[in-house]
């Protein structure tokens, strides 16, 4: 065959795959042409046979005759054998990597579940904060470190990444009469250098039950009791340790069982046996003038947990920046 004969048969193989009307169809041109014993699997066995000098261009045309015909071929559509493997409806489906929730979703979602079933409704606030109700509702003084600049993110005089989730609660008693009862999941901003254990944006999920009748720090240690043992499994409840809180007075930590040991001690929870979670207290009369509520008339708790550090205790995450990598290896060990 001359290359003038090799582009003549090429023009009509392709107008043959063009007119193909149906897949077995293709699949007989596919065969004829470029099957193992197609013609130009032929051709190319034929080459010796081609004068030395013609070689190269010849085999160059002959490339390039197979790899039209393939790509028209597999323009047609499917092939045949795929066209029977799709009629075939007892074949197993397509498998799509649909990827599993982020584990700070799955503690926000499933903690807004269980402080549902207490009556808990979410309630949402701007990441961008003014100063009132960051600080100053919340009873925090222009010289707690927290204000500092060089311990938040502050835009102009009275705008800020908001510290903590804490001004949510601000807005809720703004917003409504007593009873008051909401948790905020949220983003939250603090300058701090990244480590293993610290980021400069985390998540908090604060909580706030205000009501005229009389709330106490016993209610509150229920509610949490509760939620730990939800959380993290049977036989996890809360101890309270006295702290410091400007917006609360008494102030606590909140520490859980370890859930690893169930208190006994071990690496995880430093032998101690507990692990601290969260912040929380009896709302401080102050923040109730602050929203014009009657500090005689009202009374509260508050709390507010670290998303971050209850998922890298559920989980057993080791390092913060894992959380924020999205790295697929690490989520689905998770799933
Ligand atoms: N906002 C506090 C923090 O960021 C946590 C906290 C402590 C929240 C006590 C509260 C609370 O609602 O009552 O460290």
């Amino acid at each position: 065959m001359t290359l003038a004969e090799l582009e003549i048969a090429k023009a009509a193989s392709l107008a043959e795959v063009a007119a193909a009307a149906d897949a077995a169809a293709v699949e007989a041109l596919r065969v004829k042409y470029v099957g193992r014993n197609g013609s130009i699997p032929a051709l190319i066995k034929a080459m010796k046979d081609v004068p030395k000098e013609e070689r190269p261009a010849f085999g160059k045309a002959v490339q390039a005759w197979r790899a039209e015909v393939e790509t028209a071929l597999s323009s047609k559509g499917f092939t045949a054998a795929e066209k029977a493997v799709d009629a075939d409806l007892t074949m197993p489906g397509r498998w799509w990597g649909l990827g599993v929730k982020h584990p700070l979703s799955r503690v926000i979602e499933e903690s807004a579940a269980i402080f549902a079933r207490l009556g808990f409704t979410v309630a949402d606030g701007p990441e961008l904060e003014n100063k009132f109700n960051n600080f100053t509702a919340l009873n925090t003084p222009a010289h707690h470190p927290s204000m500092d600049r060089s311990d938040t993110f502050w835009f102009g005089e009275d705008c800020l990444l908001r510290t903590q989730t804490s001004p949510v609660q601000i807005r809720a008693m703004l917003a409504n009469k007593p009873p008051v009862r909401i948790i905020c999941p949220g983003r939250t901003y603090r300058r701090d250098t990244t480590d293993a254990t610290h980021s400069a944006n985390f998540h908090q999920i604060e909580g706030l039950y205000v009501d005229t009748k009389s709330v106490s720090l016993a209610d509150l240690k229920s509610v949490l009791a509760y939620f730990a043992k939800e959380m993290m499994g049977d036989g996890v409840t809360v101890r309270f340790r006295p702290h410091f809180f400007p917006f609360t007075e008494p102030s606590v930590e909140v520490d859980f069982t370890c859930h690893v040991c169930k208190g006994k001690g071990c690496n995880v929870c430093k032998q101690s046996g507990w692990i601290e979670v969260a912040g929380a207290g009896m709302v401080d009369p102050r923040v109730f003038k602050h929203v014009g509520y009657d500090p005689d008339a009202v009374s509260g708790y508050a709390f507010g947990f670290g998303v971050e550090r209850i998922a890298m205790i559920k989980y057993g995450i080791q390092d913060i920046r894992w959380l924020y990598e999205n790295d697929v290896r690490f989520l689905d060990q998770l799933a």
